[in-house]
């Protein structure tokens, strides 16, 4: 068999068979299938598609490219969530201490950030000292000892994934279902998850921009879930303006410490807890909704959750005087308030423009293993539907130089879009799929 081959089979729109994509993902892991060969074979299957006898394949080949984890020992159920990628999205940093707060135990591997969508893994390592690359024995020690564990994919897990992530965000092969569905569950698959929430993130600033691509991707990836024997639930979540208000790594961090505190933006507060709550029910922590939900909240208000997060850091080399003080997060050597232009209702905040926005403040990457700059994004002020006067402040650019922030200033200031009708507000939600 060749690389090349199966890269022209999947450019002339045919089927893979099962041994052909065994082949191509072995091949990509241990090394003796190059960069540039990926590259090109993603490009196919993100134009070209992958059928669900594919998808599955390709799925199981990457989660069974390194080991696997078996967590029986440590927890009575493996919880787990992922993101489909979003602007703002800082949820998982809400979520899991939440869910601590709540009893359960969770380890969680992360990514970095994708394409215009923020990573966790960058996110968290604003805060000094965080180490994101523990050992699967750090990873076991700590899930046993703390019960909370936020870090990196450990080399041997997924590799495939590992290697195939990277080359995605800098080649223009992010937005493909088949490869975001086999890039999430390989992973949850193979860290041994058994109840998996999924957050599949619909509109302009996710990789699936309607709500039929989006269910169709929610569809594969529970029916993955479901031959892997994971049980796994999908939220149909709203991306079209970013989450909550902060863009960008250290930024966000804060919002989410201020969402620990009990406060924080209303729309993200209310994303995490529905998020926390479908994992409650799933845990078997709670019977219903409702009352998950309001365990959840319970942890925001008492502080329980804000603790965890502290023992995390604390845990993971971190700073944690960073969590009791946020203000000595990495701070933006500019900062400039912009001002409404004019005053209306916002119809639009095109959250995909403001995270390529973010990206090339320096919030994520232009290449493979770019340093980021954890410092900058924005701090948009309004929601979709907000009535607002000429001359309020609008959003804030925190920006590494004055060049940098007059391109971000522009291109933020034309991704809000104005009406002179009332807008309605977005939902949070488009729907569930179990
Ligand atoms: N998150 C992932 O882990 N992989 C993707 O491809 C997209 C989002």
């Amino acid at each position: 068999m060749r690389a090349t081959d199966i890269i022209i089979k999947k450019r002339d729109k045919q089927e893979l068979t099962p041994e052909e994509i065994r082949f191509f993902i072995k091949g990509y892991t241990d090394g003796s299938i190059a960069d540039y060969q990926v590259a090109a074979w993603a490009m196919a299957v993100l134009l070209n598609g992958m059928n669900a006898a594919e998808t599955t394949e390709l799925t199981l080949a990457m989660a069974q490219s390194g080991e696997t984890l078996d967590l029986s020992g440590v927890v009575d159920l493996a919880l787990d969530k992922h993101s489909t990628g979003g602007v703002g999205d800082k949820t998982t940093l809400v979520v899991e201490p939440v869910l601590a707060a709540c009893g359960c135990r969770v380890g969680k591997m992360s990514g970095r950030g994708l394409g215009f969508s923020g990573g966790t893994l960058d996110k968290m390592e604003s805060i000094p000292g965080y180490r994101t690359d523990l050992s699967r024995e750090e990873f076991l020690q700590q899930l046993k000892d703390v019960g909370l564990v936020l870090t990196g994919q450990t080399g041997d897990l997924a590799p495939a994934d590992g290697k195939l992530y990277a080359l995605r965000d800098v080649s223009g092969t992010v937005d493909s279902p088949a490869l975001i569905a086999a890039s999430i569950m390989s992973k949850k698959i193979a860290a041994g998850a058994q109840r998996i929430v999924l957050d599949v993130k619909v509109g302009l600033g996710a990789f699936m921009t309607n709500l039929q691509d989006a269910r169709a991707l929610a569809e594969m990836m529970v029916a993955i879930g479901a031959q892997a024997g994971r049980k796994t639930v999908a939220l149909l979540s709203d991306m079209n303006q970013p989450l909550g208000h902060a863009v960008g790594n250290a930024l966000e961090v804060k919002e989410a410490l201020d969402t620990l505190r009990g406060g924080g933006p209303a729309d993200f507060r209310e994303h995490a807890l529905d998020v926390a709550a479908h994992l409650l029910v799933l845990a078997g922590v709670e019977s219903d909704l409702p009352a998950a939900r309001q365990r959840a909240a319970v942890s925001l208000a008492d502080g329980s959750a804000l603790e965890r997060f502290r023992t995390l850091v604390a845990a993971q080399g971190g700073d944690a005087s960073y969590v009791d003080d946020p203000d000595k997060l990495p701070g933006a050597a500019l900062i400039e308030e912009v001002p409404a232009p004019r005053s209306g209702y916002l119809q639009t905040i095109h959250a995909r423009e403001v995270g390529e926005s973010a990206v090339e403040l320096g919030a994520g990457r232009a290449q493979k293993g770019d340093p980021i700059d954890h410092s900058v994004g924005f701090v948009i002020h309004h929601k979709v539907g907000d009535q607002v006067q000429a001359g309020q402040p609008l959003f804030s650019v925190h920006a590494g130089d004055a060049a940098k922030l007059a391109a971000a200033k522009a291109r933020v200031l034309a991704a809000h879009h104005w009406s002179d009708a009332p807008v309605e507000p977005l939902p949070l939600f488009y729907g569930t799929i179990e």
